[in-house]
């Protein structure tokens, strides 16, 4: 049987998992099994660190993650390697899980979610694949004192062009199989890191002569995904820049409580988590949006465990469930977490 790793993590990591777990359970019956381990935050406190050796090895020994949320104030002035956020990290780097793919597309339903004008949002479907195992999230970091006695931190900012390489062939595979248009988005014109990812890029281009792929600084990008998003179809970028951009992406389509993820090794075994964070604000309420959960969850089923139907099923449902007036409060509506849940198991 397919073994599913619940990490529920933080904040609104539980009410959102909690609720997806129905989803699949009723689209996938006893084909798939659940192990449950704590992570982040609810992690430390239970057993003194954010990713317990318990939690890695379930994660290895899983067909796939299923991941909530990581953050809790609780923990923000925790030596770095202790706070929550290193969980994630953890994971993403000890399970090679180098490629995320985050999808952005306007749910119809939504149109007027958006806080960009419903004709610009009407055009967005695009896909955004984040390197996610480089970058200056991963090199030497510290704090340190000048010679003049000031405090200074650091981190630096480096890719190798393996790395790029690989990230590259995901996003020009990508682009073949949706529109066949590749935007490559880096700061070459200031940073050496990103001069080698343009570099590299164009190289492996030369594999790919059906796609058709342009460059873009990445403070255009930023400018550009409100402008005119639909010029988009697949955006492949950077750690830290990928990051950023799909925050905006998010928002574009009218709610980060709707964007999906998958983080995906080599051979396709992936985490999977909404791109939203663990919400302290709203935490234990019933307000969180479980969407971009259970999206995250068709995703599993299609990329990881070789289940498209049932995929394409839980996202059709979650399209009905927007067309019938369900609307968490992110969304201006007064749903609370299960009964959005409700509305999309109504659907199935
Ligand atoms: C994300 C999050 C994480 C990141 C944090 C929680 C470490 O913002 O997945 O986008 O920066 O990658
Ligand atoms: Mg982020």
């Amino acid at each position: 049987m397919t073994l599913i790793a619940v990490l529920p993590g933080d904040g609104i990591g539980s009410e959102v998992t909690r609720e997806t777990i129905r989803v699949l359970e009723r689209v996938c019956g006893d084909r798939l099994s659940y192990e449950e381990a704590p992570v982040g935050g609810a992690a430390y406190k239970a057993k003194g660190h954010p990713l317990p050796p318990e939690t890695l090895d379930l994660a290895r020994r899983a067909d796939a993650i299923l991941f909530g949320a990581v953050g809790d104030p609780d923990c923000d002035r925790l030596e770095r390697h202790l706070r929550p956020e290193q969980a994630i990290l953890g994971l993403r780097k000890e399970l090679a899980l180098f490629a995320n793919l985050r999808p952005a597309k306007l749910f119809a339903e939504l149109a007027d979610a958006s806080t960009l004008r419903p004709e610009v949002a009407a055009q967005i479907d695009l896909m955004i694949i984040r390197e996610l195992n480089g970058d200056v999230y991963f090199g030497e970091k510290g704090m340190r004192t000048t010679t003049s006695g000031l405090r200074e931190g650091y981190d630096i900012m480096s890719y190798d062009e393996s790395e790029v390489r690989r990230i590259a062939r995901i996003g020009f595979e990508t682009a073949r199989a949706r529109k066949g248009r590749l935007c490559s988005v880096d700061k070459a014109n200031v940073l050496e890191t990103s001069q080698l990812w343009r570099d590299v890029v164009i190289e492996t281009a030369a594999e790919y002569p059906d796609i058709a792929l342009s460059h873009m600084y990445v403070d255009n990008a930023a400018m550009q995904l409100v402008r005119n998003p639909g010029q988009f179809d697949v955006i492949v970028t950077g750690n830290l820049f990928g990051d950023i951009l799909s925050d905006q992406a998010s928002m574009c389509v009218g709610s980060i409580g709707l964007l999906p993820s998958a983080s995906l090794d080599a051979n396709s075994k992936g985490l999977y988590e909404p791109i939203h964070g663990s919400a302290p604000d709203i935490a234990g309420k019933g307000l969180a949006n479980p969407l971009a959960t259970i999206l995250s969850a068709a995703m599993m089923l299609r990329y990881s465990l070789g289940m498209a139907p049932e995929a394409d099923r839980i996202e059709a449902a979650v399209s009905a469930a927007l067309a019938t007036g369900a609307r968490t409060a992110d969304l201006g509506g007064s749903f609370n977490t299960t009964a959005m849940a409700d509305a999309v198991l109504a659907a199935l």
